[in-house]
């Protein structure tokens, strides 16, 4: 390599080692990126994705290993050197400044001058760019608005847009497109190309939507247990081998086949509204079955799933569990009457961060393995450690606190501790979102062992496969109310698609 690699690549990491107590993350990783490419890196969760990146962006700092770029060996020791060697990124948890308004948040470090020396901000200039920024996507948000207030989905967009600058060499993305609904993905996608063409910007890509990376990679680098596993063109690569490099071996079913429900009713709901997010709402599920809701992002999805659990208020309509009518209040009185509710929204609402996977486990669950008012530690660590083993949770142990796991290992604590509930009725909201394969593939065993024992499932997933595959029934949404219901087999993706968008002219499929 020596000096070729100066014209060759953007950015090299050589020999990258990172430890954590107990954990080798980054082993030895060679990464290279080349000039005006999109650069996908994939792995399953715990892989070491997302700390490769931080080495990058000098967030960590590596226990070895050197860092070039473009042919300069550079000493990454903060986040701003990063920044000031042109490159961006957007980690994989939020990072905003919730009491900023969008605009100062997008601009953040970086605002427009009117006087340098006297540190005078133009801030005409700032509204008006942040403006334009947002429009890429077609987002129409008001820039004064406080960033606390806004949508996950919205605050993502945000950070989105704003590292989406032609100012940059590099743009790393960590799962930008998690949150994402298909048009604002087709938006990233397109922003994408344009930067990566007309300014020659580079990409590192991360995502566990693995069509993706054909969609818009052109490189893909996958990392296994802290190790490059292999750098590959994304066209010599077809989809099962790329996953098969990724899990180390070959893919198994992925989907269980579902069995026939009872004719007993977990859930009924009838006539469910709440003004201008839900219309009359009315569905049942049966023991041991799924029902499965799609739709567009603001169909009305996670507000549904939040107003049965009692999250939130309800203007009209009546909910019964195993036919008992129930008033669910708040998600406490939910539990108790058996609705488990597993949120959209994870990392905020799911776990409590300096906690242990262990605690966070016993939260809903406390009641239960309560005896006397005295919880029964063995059981509970028995309880807790037979789901992280289902579930393959890649941690130290049960006491490793729930900040120090990966995204998608910390997603994996919250599923399990919703499957402890010992709930009469779950209720999915996008169930596998940003899980690896191998993790969807196990948590759909255990609902399926769930169902087996009676109960029902409600699955609320933007994900049309996942829809079409695991469950018996399926629901459309659209602006709050349900507009087609589909049996197990009777569809096609582009159905799904047809229905949630709500017109046949115009449809891109
Ligand atoms: N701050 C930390 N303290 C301790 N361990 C950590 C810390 N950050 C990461 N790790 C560990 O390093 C390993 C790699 O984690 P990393 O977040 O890089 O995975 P990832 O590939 O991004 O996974 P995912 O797809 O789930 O986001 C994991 O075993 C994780 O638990
Ligand atoms: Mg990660």
């Amino acid at each position: 390599m020596g000096s070729s690699s100066k014209d060759q690549y953007v950015v090299e990491m050589k020999n990258i080692v990172k430890k954590f107590p107990g954990v080798l993350a980054l082993d030895h990783v060679n990464f290279q990126i080349r000039p005006g490419e999109v650069h996908v890196l994939l792995g399953e969760n715990g892989a070491g994705k997302s700390t490769l990146i931080k080495v990058l962006s000098g967030a960590y700092l590596a226990d070895e290993g050197e860092i070039y770029i473009e042919g300069q060996k550079v000493d990454i020791k903060s986040p701003h050197t990063a920044i000031e060697q042109g490159l961006r990124f957007i980690y994989q948890e939020l990072s905003l400044v919730k009491d900023l308004d969008i605009a100062r948040n997008m601009f953040l470090g970086m605002e427009p001058m009117r006087s340098a020396r006297l540190g005078l901000v133009d801030w005409t200039k700032l509204y008006a760019q942040a403006g334009e920024l947002l429009q890429r996507f077609h987002i129409d948000l008001d820039l004064h608005k406080t960033v606390g207030r806004l949508s996950v989905t919205q605050q993502k967009i945000v950070e989105i847009a704003r590292a989406l600058t032609t100012q940059a060499k590099l743009i790393v993305l960590d799962e930008p497109t998690d949150v994402l609904e298909d048009q604002s993905r087709h938006d990233l996608f397109e922003v994408i190309r344009r930067l990566k063409l007309e300014h020659g910007i580079s990409f590192v890509y991360i995502s566990h939507r693995y069509r993706e990376v054909h969609e818009v990679g052109d490189r893909v680098t996958i990392l296994r247990d802290g190790q490059n596993e292999g750098t590959y063109d994304v066209k010599e690569l077809d989809f099962d081998a790329m996953i098969e490099h990724m899990i180390g071996g070959q893919l198994k079913k992925q989907y269980p086949d579902l069995t026939t429900p009872s004719q007993d009713e977990a859930l009924r709901v009838e006539n469910l509204s709440r003004k201008g997010v839900l219309n009359g709402i009315s569905l049942t599920i049966k023991k041991g079955e799924i029902l499965g809701v799609t739709g567009l992002m603001g169909a009305g999805k996670t507000e549904l799933g939040r107003a049965i659990a009692g999250a939130d208020s309800l203007d009209s309509g009546d909910i019964y569990v195993h036919g008992q009518k129930v008033k669910c209040a708040n998600p406490e009185r939910g539990i108790k009457n058996g609705i488990a509710y597993l949120p959209e929204d994870r990392k905020v609402l799911g776990l409590i961060q300096a906690h242990s996977i262990r605690s966070n486990y016993a939260l809903p669950s406390l009641d239960r393995l309560s005896v006397a008012g005295l919880v029964q530690h063995h059981r509970l660590d028995q309880e807790a450690q037979e789901y992280m083993m289902k579930l393959s949770v890649k941690a130290p142990s049960m006491n490793t606190y729930v900040r120090q796991l990966s995204g998608g290992n910390q997603q994996k604590v919250v599923v399990a501790k919703w499957l402890g509930a010992h709930a009469k009725v779950l209720i999915f909201d996008e169930p596998t979102r940003g899980i690896d394969i191998n993790g969807k593939r196990e948590i759909y065993r255990v609902m399926e062992e769930l169902l087996e024992q009676g109960v029902g499932i409600l699955m609320l997933t933007s994900d049309y496969t996942e829809a079409l595959e695991m469950s018996h029934r399926i629901i459309v949404m659209r602006r709050g109310s349900i507009c087609k219901e589909f049996k197990r087999g009777e569809p096609q993706e582009t159905d799904i698609l047809r229905e949630a968008i709500g017109e046949v002219d115009g449809v891109k499929v």
